[in-house]
This record gives C-alpha cells, sequence and structure tokens, in this order.
C-alpha cells in the first residue's frame, strides 16, 4: 500500500507531480486558453461582486491560505485576507453578504474550520470550499466549492494536500484574473502554459532527494532552525518550519526574511541552520543581503535556489535547486526541498514518519 516507499509520506511527496496534474486536469485548457472551474463558473457573478475574499483553514492549508493571498492579490486584485479558523470564529468577526469566505481543508472534518464556515453562512456570506476529501464535512456544509483530488493523503504531515490546495487555489485566481481582466490574455496564456510544466518540474526538484539526504544528516542534531522567505515564499518558509516540527520533534520557525533584523537575529549563531528560500525574481537582491547579515553571525546557510544560481552559491554552506518558474507559481516548486528535508531528518532520528506523537490527521475536536 506504500508503493514501495518506506513511508506514506515519502510516497505522498513523490505522488506530487501526478497529483497537481490530477488536479488540474480537465480544468486548465491551455489550447483554448481557458479554466473550467463549475463551482467559481456558477458563482462568477458573487466572485465578481466582492469586496474581499476571507480565507479560513488550520494548520497547513492555512499557509496555502496565506500564498494565495498572494496569488489573488497579484493576479487578480482582489484584497484577501487569511484568518485562522480558531480566532476567527470567536472574534465576532465583521462579514456581509459581499464577502467571500474560502474554506480549505485537507480532510473537510476539521472542527474549527467547519465552525468558522457556519459562522460566516450565518452572517449571510458566500462560502467556497476548496477539500480533499469527497462528501466531507466541510465539502457538505460549503455553498460551492473545488476538489484537490489529490488522492488519499494517508501521513499526518501534509504535503500532498498542500501543493495540490495552492494549485486549486491559483486557478481561481486565473480565472477570476481573466474575468476582471487584470491579466491581459497573453499573460493569461503565459501563466497556463507555465502552471501546465509544474508537475515535469516538481518532478526535477524531487531528484535533490539525495542530496538534502546529505544536508539533512549535517543538521539532524540541531536544536532549533529558522527558515526565512519573502513574498510568495514567505508562507513556504512557515510550512518548512511546521513540517520540521511536526515529524522530527526539532524546533522551528518560519519568518519573512525581512523581519528577522527585527528579533530573531539575535538567535543566529554557528549552531543554527537557516534555511533561506532565495529563488530568483522573488526579491533576490534584498534576500541575498539577508543571507549576508546571517553569514556575518555564522548562521548555517542553507539555500533553496533557481537553477543555475551564482549569488547565493557564493555564500551559502549548502544550495538546493529548483527549477525555473513564474515568480507566483515558486512555491509550488521550493516546498518540495524543505518537505523531504524534515522528512529525513525525521528519518535519521528514527521518529515515527507517519504518525508522530500527539498529532491527529483530522482535528475534529477544537
Ligand atoms: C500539518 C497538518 C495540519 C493540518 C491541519 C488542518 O502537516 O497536517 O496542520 O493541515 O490540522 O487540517 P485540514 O486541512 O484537514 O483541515
Amino acid at each position: 500500500e506504500k508503493g514501495g516507499y518506506d513511508h506514506f509520506m515519502l510516497k505522498e511527496i513523490h505522488e506530487q507531480p501526478e497529483a497537481i496534474f490530477d488536479t488540474f486536469r480537465g480544468r486548465l485548457l491551455s489550447n483554448e486558453a481557458m479554466i473550467k472551474l463549475a463551482g467559481v463558473e456558477d458563482n462568477m457573478k458573487k466572485f465578481l461582486a466582492a469586496d474581499r475574499i476571507i480565507v479560513v483553514a488550520c494548520g497547513t492549508s492555512w499557509h496555502a491560505g496565506l500564498v494565495s493571498e498572494y496569488i489573488f492579490e497579484d493576479l487578480a486584485r482582489i484584497p484577501v485576507e487569511v484568518e485562522y479558523a480558531s480566532e476567527f470564529r470567536y472574534r465576532n468577526p465583521v462579514i456581509t453578504e459581499k464577502d467571500i469566505v474560502i474554506a480549505i481543508s485537507q480532510s473537510g472534518e476539521t472542527a474549527d474550520t467547519l465552525a468558522a464556515i457556519k459562522l460566516a453562512k450565518s452572517k449571510g456570506a458566500f462560502v467556497f470550499g476548496v477539500c480533499n476529501v469527497v462528501g466531507s464535512s466541510i465539502a457538505r456544509e460549503t455553498d460551492a466549492g473545488a476538489y484537490t483530488h489529490a488522492g488519499p493523503e494517508i501521513g499526518v504531515a501534509s504535503t500532498k494536500a498542500f501543493t495540490t490546495q495552492i494549485t486549486v487555489l491559483t486557478l481561481m485566481a486565473l480565472r477570476l484574473a481573466r474575468a476582471k481582466g487584470t491579466l491581459s490574455s497573453s499573460e493569461f496564456r503565459h501563466h497556463l502554459i507555465e502552471l501546465e510544466t509544474i508537475p515535469s518540474k516538481v518532478e526535477e526538484a524531487l531528484k535533490s532527494d539525495a542530496y538534502v539526504q546529505t544536508v539533512a544528516d549535517i543538521y539532524k542534531y540541531a536544536t532549533n532552525f529558522l527558515y526565512l522567505g519573502r513574498g510568495f515564499n514567505f508562507p513556504v518558509a512557515l510550512e518548512g518550519a511546521l513540517k520540521l516540527k511536526e515529524i522530527s520533534y526539532i524546533h522551528a520557525e518560519g519568518y519573512p526574511a525581512a523581519e528577522m533584523k527585527h528579533g530573531p537575529i539575535a538567535l543566529i549563531d554557528e549552531q543554527m541552520p537557516v534555511v533561506v528560500i532565495a529563488t530568483k525574481k522573488g526579491h533576490y537582491e534584498k534576500v541575498v543581503s539577508n543571507i549576508q547579515e546571517i553569514k556575518s553571525r555564522k548562521g548555517k546557510i542553507i539555500g533553496i535556489v533557481t537553477k543555475g544560481d551564482v549569488s547565493v552559491k557564493e555564500l551559502a554552506d549548502h544550495v538546493i535547486e529548483v527549477p525555473e518558474t513564474l515568480e507566483c507559481l515558486t512555491p509550488l516548486l521550493t516546498t518540495i526541498p524543505l518537505q523531504l528535508l524534515s522528512y529525513h531528518i525525521a528519518v535519521m532520528l528514527d521518529k515515527n514518519v507517519d504518525q508522530p506523537r500527539n498529532l491527529a490527521k483530522s482535528v475534529t475536536v477544537e
């Protein structure tokens, strides 16, 4: 059932090229320059009239929501707020009929997310679900939705659910961008063509596995890790840190790279591995100067870079390459080595990768 892999998590990491393909199959029609998402199409008026989108989710799904904030705002120019479902539901939030709430959940059973949906509906908002499990409570409770079609995710640490959630949300943003005219038809077409190449680029990113293992071996006894990223890749830094925490039990924190000098830089010494997402285009020069700041404090730098990178290579202790793509699609690639890094460290530390202590696959109690 693990398809020859030692753990479900590793199997699911390797399933991502196919899972992402399944997510856009029949929806991304690049020849016709179209995106078809029934749940969006049927409610286009509501989407176009919306003042803003509020995303509610927990954990990894919340991180996918944060990535979508950058994508929706950049491509479709719709203001987005991303909320922890558990905070939103108890905050007496301001919600109106002109709001669209997107609930993101792999399991479709997360108690806080479900309660947030019920609250939003009671205030008249239109609620759209992005779920993986077909027929789940959240899928049923929402007014419309789009499934991720990632297939069953068994490992407690979410991997392919995350990248397929980002894929669905990107399709939505692109469809709305086209309807609103915030992308020209040639830009739109270019995005579709690039998105179509992502499965093969994920495949290529997975080839860093052997090198990631050597990096994992060097840092497996570290007691703290920092993960830094900017823009579209800031949420990926948060997700990388969460993956490491939950399966290896190593303390890790994700930060927007520029926030480092407002506090966390005090933590950096020669014991501290710092994973920095430094792909080209994504504020590259600024991230390079953040890397210099870490280096001058003797931190150990693991850079996630675009293939062919030169500047980060000169500064970093290790670099892991991912293929080049459009900036807004980079999270789908930069996530891959971070999943592999946490996986290998957890295996080397002999932790229960698929069922980490204290965690459950779906959190049906608040
Ligand atoms: C992390 C993880 C959790 C879930 C969270 C939400 O790897 O699995 O953080 O992402 O419990 O779960 P869903 O997406 O099922 O609502």
